[in-house]
């Protein structure tokens, strides 16, 4: 669970980030998703998984992300589109502050499974103390 900075490229053209598979993004990205036309007051996410990592990234607007690995619990600001945040399998992780053009950018280590999913929080406290 960190954040990490990326370097920017940029110049009179405007900006841009390159990342790479196990060398930016410590995994092989399978899947990306972005969410985006969310709301200040709603939350995403709240779960956690069994296999997946994820990497998550603001690229437009700002958003929060709480994560608890089941002892710690802290919440990242996710407010620049040169810093991502690593969330590892088997830590619960809530979307939430979402600025109104917020675009949340998530790269995943695994393609959809329902299966991966750890939906009950009652379970996955179960889970991370096995
Ligand atoms: P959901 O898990 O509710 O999103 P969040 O984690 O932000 O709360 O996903 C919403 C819908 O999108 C759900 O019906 C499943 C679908 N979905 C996919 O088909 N593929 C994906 O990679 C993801 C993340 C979701």
């Amino acid at each position: 669970m960190s954040i990490s900075e990326h370097r920017v490229w940029g110049d009179e053209r405007g900006m841009l980030v390159a990342l790479e598979s196990m060398i930016d993004v410590p995994f092989d990205i399978k899947r990306i998703f972005y969410i985006y036309g969310t709301h200040p007051e709603l939350y995403r996410g709240n779960h956690s998984h069994y296999k997946t990592k994820q990497y998550l990234i603001a690229v437009n607007g700002t958003c929060k992300v709480t994560l608890d690995d089941g002892e710690n619990k802290i919440t990242y600001d996710l407010n620049t589109p040169n810093c991502g945040l690593l969330q590892e399998p088997l830590v619960w992780g809530v979307m939430h502050d979402f600025s109104p053009d917020c675009v949340l950018l998530v790269l995943a280590s695994e393609h959809y499974d329902d299966a991966d999913y750890i939906r009950s929080y009652s379970e996955f406290i179960q889970e991370v103390g096995k």
